[in-house]
């Protein structure tokens, strides 16, 4: 793929910071538009509100660097824009403000891309829409593999707000024939996140439900955000962005017979298959993982 000019907003924050390196390392062009400034010097910051739909628009046409003189050409759009801000769960601030920023947010891009001409828009969703993450006490998936044609029926407000934004996307892919590629991303785990996160998955996989015993390694969301640009003419897609083994030592099956007895299996899945499948990204998009948790997390 040649190298693009890719808008990310959210660039700052824990899954955005490692996507944006991997995009970088793949040569493409990066301008990050967050509240907050980058730690990575490779990228320019632009401060941009995603709540005002001015800024929106300003920084989607804006130049990627500064430089003196300014060298880019004025009339190209981005070839992509990827769009991660957002408050990036339930109790960070209060529910209506949760509601408010993600849903606004989402919507600004959105339309700021497609009315800018942008043909390639990647959103950041949630597998939280699949309505157990933050239930109102324990419920159950309406079965497993949880692929994306499983029925998404939450009752909190984050996975309101990411089901909101994935129908925004629809309607605006289909209004102006432009490719918007929905990811709903698992619970990240940073490089450094391994042996906490592991302990708890390992120790205690009853308490894990919410995470659908899968997770995204935040490289393998790099080569994900990748490959969405890489792939043209898909039209409007979800995929689910989680990698590709369940987190833990026991097989799929005998994980899920252990904790989900009662929860129906629509289809033979593989011996260690993560319940919450990534097999469309790979399918469509030739996602390949490169960080598996065995190669980080060692001890039973
Ligand atoms: N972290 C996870 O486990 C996880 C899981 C599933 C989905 N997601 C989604 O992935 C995306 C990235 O998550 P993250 O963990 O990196 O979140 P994060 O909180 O670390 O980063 C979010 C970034 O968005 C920026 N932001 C928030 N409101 C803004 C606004 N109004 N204008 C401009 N910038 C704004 C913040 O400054 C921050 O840098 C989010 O959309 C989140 O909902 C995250």
């Amino acid at each position: 793929m040649s190298a693009k000019r890719i808008v990310f907003t959210g660039g700052s924050g824990k899954a955005g910071q490692h996507a944006v390196s991997y995009l970088l390392d793949k040569g493409h062009e990066v301008l990050n538009l967050d509240l907050s400034p980058s730690l990575n010097p490779a990228v320019h910051t632009l401060k941009v509100d995603l709540t005002q739909s001015g800024q929106v628009f300003n920084g989607i046409s804006s130049h990627f660097r500064l430089t003196q003189p300014f060298r880019e050409p004025l009339d190209q759009p981005p070839d992509a824009v990827i769009h991660f801000a957002a408050i990036a769960r339930n109790m960070i601030v209060s529910d209506d403000e949760t509601f408010r920023v993600n849903t606004l947010a989402a919507y600004n891009v959105i339309e700021a891309a497609c009315k800018l001409g942008v043909k390639k828009i990647v959103i950041a969703s949630s597998v939280t829409v699949y309505g157990v993450t933050f239930a109102e006490g324990d419920v159950d998936y309406p079965s497993f593999p949880v692929d994306e044609s499983v029925d998404t029926n939450p009752m909190d407000t984050y996975a309101l707000s990411k089901l909101c934004c994935e129908t925004v996307a629809r309607g605006f892919a289909r209004k102006y024939g432009v490719d918007i590629y929905v990811l709903r991303i698992g619970a990240v785990i940073a490089p450094d996140e391994y042996d906490e996160a592991f302990a708890g998955y390992l120790n205690n996989p009853e308490d894990w439900k919410g995470h659908g015993w899968s997770y995204t390694d935040a490289r393998d969301l790099g080569q994900m955000c990748n490959l969405c640009v890489a792939k043209d003419g898909l039209g409007f897609q979800i995929f689910n962005a989680t990698n590709d083994e369940v987190t833990h030592h026991l097989s799929t099956k005998e994980l899920l017979e252990k904790l989900c007895k009662s929860t129906p299996i629509t289809r033979e899945m593989g011996t260690r298959e993560a319940p919450l499948t990534n097999r469309k990204i790979k399918e469509l998009l030739g996602f390949q993982e490169e960080h598996r948790w065995q190669r980080y997390v060692s001890s039973p």
